[in-house]
């Protein structure tokens, strides 16, 4: 094909997809893959293909099966969010976010509690990879509760301790952010339109919570001003995970 004809249909494809809300919003739901091991992390891949395109691998499947999982999934032209939530000293998280931007994931996670050193050292670590992985700071876990951050000793409120690792994240020049649906309005009024805001504790209505504590819906994530929503349990462990997907890309689309 003509190069000239070559960009045509390419643009006629980007055009069909920004008219398409379903298609906008397959781009912004990311499925939580939180299985024990890689056969179970592949049978969803497959349930879920067409439906979904980004899968997020975190620690329990990680730990289970080290990188190996991560190449199939890649291979088969989906996104990957490496959740690892890394949380060390500098020198050794840098080494760590090294490593895995050579998996070709799209984005990666390190926890914001580990403070400014150890995020410029986490981002420094990404200078110079060609097509390097997102950074997104994890702020509060969307699992805790007032009650939990003052047993840590943070006597604040998780919207309030929030906006402090955001800042501090900021500071050191990261623009991805992990909170919960609760704080991503504010987190969005701090980075404006270039954060990259990922936002856990989705649940559709007449989900089980389970252990989420900060929730909402995905259209009211989306409307509050997260550009990505990751949703685990209420996919992966439906009936037919591909049909309540389809059901949360509907409830998004409205949103968009
Ligand atoms: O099953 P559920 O939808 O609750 O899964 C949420 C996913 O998001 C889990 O994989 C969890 O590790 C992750 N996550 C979170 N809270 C954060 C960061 C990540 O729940 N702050």
């Amino acid at each position: 094909m003509h190069y000239s004809e070559s960009a045509a249909a390419r643009a006629k494809v980007a055009k069909t997809v920004m008219n398409d809300p379903i298609e906008l919003a397959r781009q912004r739901l990311i499925v939580a893959l939180d299985v024990p091991d890689a056969r179970s992390a592949m049978r969803l891949v497959a349930e879920l293909e067409g439906t979904c395109s980004w899968f997020k691998i975190g620690l329990e499947l990680f730990v289970a099966t080290g990188p190996a999982v991560l190449e199939p999934i890649v291979a088969r032209g989906h996104s990957v969010f490496l959740d690892l939530k890394l949380h060390d000293i500098p020198n050794t998280v840098a080494g760590a976010v090294r490593s895995a931007a050579a998996f070709g994931v799209r984005m990666l996670t390190v926890h914001a509690g580990g403070g400014p050193a150890m995020l410029t050292a986490a981002k420094a670590a990404l200078a110079g990879i060609a097509h390097p992985p997102e950074l997104l700071a994890v702020t509060v876990l969307t699992s805790m509760d007032g009650g939990q951050l003052l047993a840590t000793g943070v006597d604040r409120l998780p919207s309030q301790q929030v906006e402090v690792l955001a800042k501090m994240g900021i500071g050191v020049g990261i623009r991805g952010f992990v909170c919960s649906p609760q704080e991503v309005a504010a987190v969005r009024s701090l980075t404006g339109p270039e954060g990259v805001l990922v936002i856990p504790g989705i649940r559709p209505a007449g989900a089980a919570i389970g252990d989420q504590k900060r929730v909402a819906g995905p259209a009211e994530a989306l409307r509050l001003g997260a550009s990505y929503l990751v949703v685990g349990r209420p996919i992966t462990q439906a009936p037919n995970p591909a049909e309540a997907a389809r059901a949360i890309l509907e409830e998004m689309s409205g949103a968009l």
